[in-house]
């Protein structure tokens, strides 16, 4: 059974669909809850579901991001994880913790990648006229939002969509693909899932 450690900054809805699809014959179970913000609504909904929670504030550790990175190593190790999954965690991670999880994080990042790494990835897919849009799982790399694509499903961009309510047809689109890939990566298959 593989142990799964799912770190956030906010909501956390892309976590709770992870958490929700860990039953039964699936490969793996959710060990810990982390976050860099102690505030984050997505705590206490992983406690409600018996998830182990902790926050590490990033804040007091000011620009040294090494330092804070270590303080939430430190509790990520605790809990043992073999597999990573960034959901909606907004802090950008140094290479020395990223090479430390290599081969065993995944993030999900709200645009078909290679297009738009980065920010603001709807409002962007709109400005360049796009019809379509979509997220993307991908493994986690030294190099921001551009590790081997594990999965993608898209969404179709339609002529009166705004950032926001294109923003909300990936997110549901997410939500179906994150827990996909995490169960096939934890039964390592490496097969990319294209929904
Ligand atoms: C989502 O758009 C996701 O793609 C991005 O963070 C946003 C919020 O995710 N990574 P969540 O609701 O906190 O899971």
């Amino acid at each position: 059974m593989k142990r799964v450690a799912i770190l956030i900054s906010g909501g956390g809805s892309n976590m709770l669909e992870l958490v929700r699809s860990m039953t039964g014959d699936h490969p793996a179970r959710p060990v810990l809850v982390a976050s860099n913000d102690p505030s984050a609504s997505g705590l206490a909904k992983a406690a409600a579901l018996g998830v182990p929670v902790v926050a590490v504030d990033h804040r007091p550790y000011g620009r040294d991001r090494a330092a804070f990175e270590a303080a939430l190593q430190a509790h990520i190790e605790a809990a043992h994880p073999d597999i990573l999954c960034l959901a909606g965690f907004m802090r950008v991670l140094t290479p020395g913790f990223v090479s430390h999880f290599e081969g065993r994080m995944l993030n999900i990042h709200p645009s078909l990648l290679p297009r738009y790494p980065g920010l603001h990835t709807h409002q962007r897919a709109i400005d360049a006229g796009d019809t379509e849009a979509g997220c993307t799982v991908h493994e986690v790399t030294a190099e921001l939002d551009a590790g081997p694509i594990l999965g993608q499903a898209r969404v179709p961009v339609l002529p009166d969509d705004t950032a926001e309510s294109l923003a909300a047809r990936v997110l549901v689109a997410e939500h179906r693909l994150y827990p996909a890939v995490l169960r096939r990566f934890a039964a390592e298959d490496l097969t990319p899932l294209i929904l």
